[in-house]
């Protein structure tokens, strides 16, 4: 598991200066073929942060994480869950730049990319983290599981900044949701409404406390 207390480099920026140095970071070669640096967007703090993989040619061309085609998908998922995805969610991917070709990001670059992963979730200090897709779920559960069983399931973490565990749900990333038509109970994307809805619940909980 990622250690989400670790001292980095970057421990004691704000979040705006943080962002300052991610947007020129030149830390692996994905620098050489971006267009911009995509750091994330939502409030800061922000209950719900979500972990994509990586942007691709929209995200790389407006500086926005989750905006093309996938990202749409997304959104709609957020709405039919009753999340409003610009006031109630703070996005970000493992690497913070474009893979050429869309390609799955290298453990050498998700490892590059890990000491702003670390800061920008101390700074968000979510409640819930959603791991979209494998590469999400590698990065920080550290392990080798398949997005296919645990997706949906909750990982309860201790952290520094509550008393209440940290919750972590890994979900189907919206890019393989765009390949499967079927919305009937018990297909790709029913199961994802399901998961985002148990979110959505998990909102209300820690409301209440
Ligand atoms: N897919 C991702 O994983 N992240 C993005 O930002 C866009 C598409």
């Amino acid at each position: 598991m990622l250690v989400f207390n670790k001292k980095t480099e970057f421990s004691d920026l704000t979040y705006e200066s943080f962002a300052a140095i991610c947007k020129a970071c030149t830390k692996c070669a994905l620098h050489e073929t971006r267009t911009q640096v995509v750091v994330g967007t939502g409030p800061v703090p922000c209950d719900v942060m979500v972990i994509g993989e990586g942007p691709g040619e929209q995200e790389d061309l407006h500086g926005k994480p989750f905006i093309g085609k996938a990202g749409q998908l997304l959104t709609k998922i957020f709405e039919s869950a009753g999340i409003e995805r610009e006031t109630q969610v703070y996005i970000t991917n493992t690497v913070k730049c474009r893979p050429p070709k869309n390609r799955t990001p290298f453990a050498s670059e998700m490892e590059a990319c890990k000491p702003y992963l670390i800061r920008q979730i101390q700074l968000v200090q979510p409640k819930i983290l959603i791991l979209l897709g494998a590469p999400s779920l590698r990065d920080v559960l550290e392990e080798s599981l398949p997005i296919s069983k645990v997706r949906g399931q909750w990982y309860k973490v201790p952290v520094d900044y509550m008393t209440e565990p940290f919750y972590i749900m890994p979900m189907l990333h919206p890019s393989y949701l765009l390949r499967k038509q079927s919305k009937e109970k018990g297909s790709p994307k029913w199961l994802t409404l399901q998961d985002m809805l148990e979110v959505k619940t998990t909102m209300g909980f820690y409301k209440t406390l």
